[in-house]
């Protein structure tokens, strides 16, 4: 199963992307958790482990592929994505694993000047729709924040989209909206509320497009709130957090 975990900045996407996996990973799931945002460099640590290269390498770095593309990136991108890939075709310098969960990063900005995020996006693409995944193999993509990769048409390759929710209008809006994108690609999409007290459950779940879509409801937590202030690795099982995993392993 193909799952992307998306949301606005800060609302709690790798902590929960986090939780998830080792939730998983310890149901005996193999997890495959890739890092698709190119502007926090804090997910692996989350984990414990270390940050693979950037998979961007894979196919000749992004100054690489800027030159090499020519006219038609897709062509330039079949070279590289021929048939279908399992995890095990992963190169293992773009992987690092622990504990059952492995790691990919799709790529991260660097340097002043370098350009945008987009080569990134368009190898992630084409790595997801050839990814082929076994029962008890589960993909899980860390997005970026916002809703850009729905426009790159990489949710369109998911089985699964959860959406985490912080309380604030912004996620509000976007819950909104992304209920619209998952429509028009025909996914389904569960909320996962963060951080929220009781009274801002409530606002949350009269506000998201569909209440029985709340896959769970999790407080500030303050051992997360240490952990990820300190950028160690997160040590907590959160009972909330296996209802979500329960939607994926039923
Ligand atoms: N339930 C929670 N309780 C306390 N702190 C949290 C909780 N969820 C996330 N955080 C903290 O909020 C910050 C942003 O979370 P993060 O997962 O990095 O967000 P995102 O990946 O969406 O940008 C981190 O410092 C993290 O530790
Ligand atoms: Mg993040």
């Amino acid at each position: 199963m193909k799952i992307s975990v998306c949301g606005k900045g800060g609302c709690g996407k790798s902590t929960i992307v986090t939780l998830l996996a080792r939730e998983l990973a310890a149901r005996g799931e193999e997890v495959l958790i890739v890092d698709a945002d190119e502007s926090n460099y804090g997910l692996h640590r989350h984990l414990g482990m270390e940050k693979p290269e950037d998979f961007m390498e894979y196919v000749g770095g992004k100054a690489g592929f800027l030159q090499s593309r020519g006219a038609d990136p897709q062509a330039f991108l079949n070279q590289y994505f021929k048939g279908p890939w399992t995890l095990s075709d992963i190169p293992e310098k773009y992987r690092t694993e622990k504990d059952g969960i492995k790691l990919m990063c799709s790529g991260k900005i660097q340097a002043v000047g370098e350009g945008c995020a987009c080569p990134f996006h368009s190898v992630l693409k084409a790595f997801v729709a050839h990814l082929q995944l076994a029962d008890h193999q589960v993909a899980i993509l860390d997005m970026e924040a916002g809703i850009e990769h729905f426009g790159r048409g990489i949710d369109s390759e998911m089985d699964l989209l959860f959406m985490v929710l912080d309380p604030s209008y912004e996620s509000i809006q976007l819950a909104k909206k992304i209920a619209v994108m998952a429509a028009a690609i025909g996914k389904p999409v569960y909320y996962l509320l963060n951080r929220v007290d009781a009274a801002a459950q409530q606002v949350l779940i009269d506000a998201v497009p569909d209440e029985d879509k709340v896959a769970c409801v999790i407080p500030v937590n303050p051992v997360l709130l240490a952990e990820g202030l300190s950028g160690s690795a997160l040590t907590m099982r959160i009972p909330e957090i296996g209802r979500v995993a329960d939607l994926i392993t039923g």
